[in-house]
């Protein structure tokens, strides 16, 4: 076992001790494998130093979390060219979501515990990979065509590419927008659907979803209040994962939703803001709490989310691993949330 400072931390040492922070919150456990992002986290967190093992992981093998990496600075850089006038090429965007697409048909569930990086910097970036990889997710449980998969998947990650033409005085306002701010705000669906009009290598379909993402199932969503299956399937199922992302996370107007209330929230809206098929859908293919994340219950008993998919990891079987402030409990044990509905989730410690 080796102590490193921190200036020396690098991706792919495992962890050898849990790292806690001085408030007793753990940040992450013995047995992790320190992925890129996390080198800032540690540097977030003030964490002075850190216990790794003496082997190492090539950090090229941890490929989910590279290519992770890759999406969001591919739509990152886009969105900033966009903002600034500049010429993009679209096609280095189309390749990664293909890999993007590619790995999730594989494997869904590890890039569900990838969704869910709350950097209030980079917001809209990772919202724009989240919904990607929520859409990606549920167009694969409806087995669709691998071609119009990746048409979908594009549509995702450039959803809210309207946004970049919203001035920064409005879009990271922190209080409520009056209402000729939240007209303009609302014009960014329109935006978006010219800006990709005139991106070569985009089809209409894209533009259309991008356009139509605000639109609800009753009718009541904007920019024409489109209704029902007139709206495209694609603006459909990205309306769902926008909304469940966005609400999971916290905003400069309001703290975040839990993920479990989240998604009874997103069901209360079938039918009215959603496709109740495609919420359906949506709920038994994602994972609401990815396995492994560490979260606090409102006893402040401590627990690691064991794996569960669908309306299952609504309320899934955890594992005790530690009270909050209280010493560590050596033999860990089960508790199901579905059958013990006294307890539940009131916070995410670590994802
Ligand atoms: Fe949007």
């Amino acid at each position: 076992m080796l102590k490193i400072m921190i200036n020396q931390i690098e991706p792919g040492m495992k962890l050898a001790k849990d790292v806690v922070l001085d408030d007793g919150r753990i940040l992450l456990l013995k047995g992790f494998t320190i992925k890129p992002r996390y080198v800032t986290k540690f540097q977030t967190y003030n964490v002075p130093f850190i216990y790794v093992e003496e082997e190492r992981v090539d950090p090229d093998t941890i490929s989910e979390e590279v290519l992770y990496e890759d999406t969001f600075t591919t739509i990152k850089d886009i969105m900033e060219s966009v903002r600034a006038d500049e010429e993009i090429d679209v096609e280095e965007l189309k390749d990664t979501v293909q890999d993007l697409v590619h790995y999730i048909l594989n494997d869904d569930m590890i890039f569900m515990t990838l969704t869910g990086i709350r950097d209030i910097d980079n917001y809209t970036f990772l919202h724009s990979v989240d919904v990607c990889i929520y859409t990606i997710i549920t167009a694969k449980a409806l087995e669709l065509d691998i071609n119009e998969i990746h048409e979908l998947a594009l549509a995702a990650i450039l959803h809210d590419i309207g946004k970049c033409k919203v001035p920064l005085s409005i879009l990271n306002k922190p209080g409520t927008l009056t209402d000729q701010e939240f007209e303009i705000m609302k014009d960014h669906s329109r935006r978006g659907a010219n800006i990709t009009r005139n991106m070569e290598g985009i089809s209409e379909k894209v533009s259309r979803i991008i356009l139509q993402h605000h639109e609800k199932w009753d009718g009541s969503g904007y920019p024409e209040g489109t209704k029902g299956h007139s709206i495209e399937m694609g603006a459909r199922i990205i309306s769902i994962a926008d909304v469940f992302d966005a609400l999971t996370s916290d905003r400069v107007y309001r703290k975040r939703f839990m993920p479990h209330d989240a998604a009874e929230f997103l069901m209360r809206q079938s039918e009215s803001q959603f496709d109740p098929k495609l919420l359906d859908c949506f709920i038994e293919s994602i994972a609401v709490y990815p396995q492994d994340s560490i979260v606090l219950l409102n006893t402040g008993e401590v627990a690691r989310v064991l794996p569960a998919k669908g309306s299952a990891s609504i309320r899934p079987k955890v594992s005790i691993i530690t009270k909050k402030n209280g010493p560590p409990i050596l033999t860990p044990y089960e508790v199901d949330l579905q059958e013990n509905q006294s307890k539940y989730v009131v916070d995410i410690i670590s994802l």
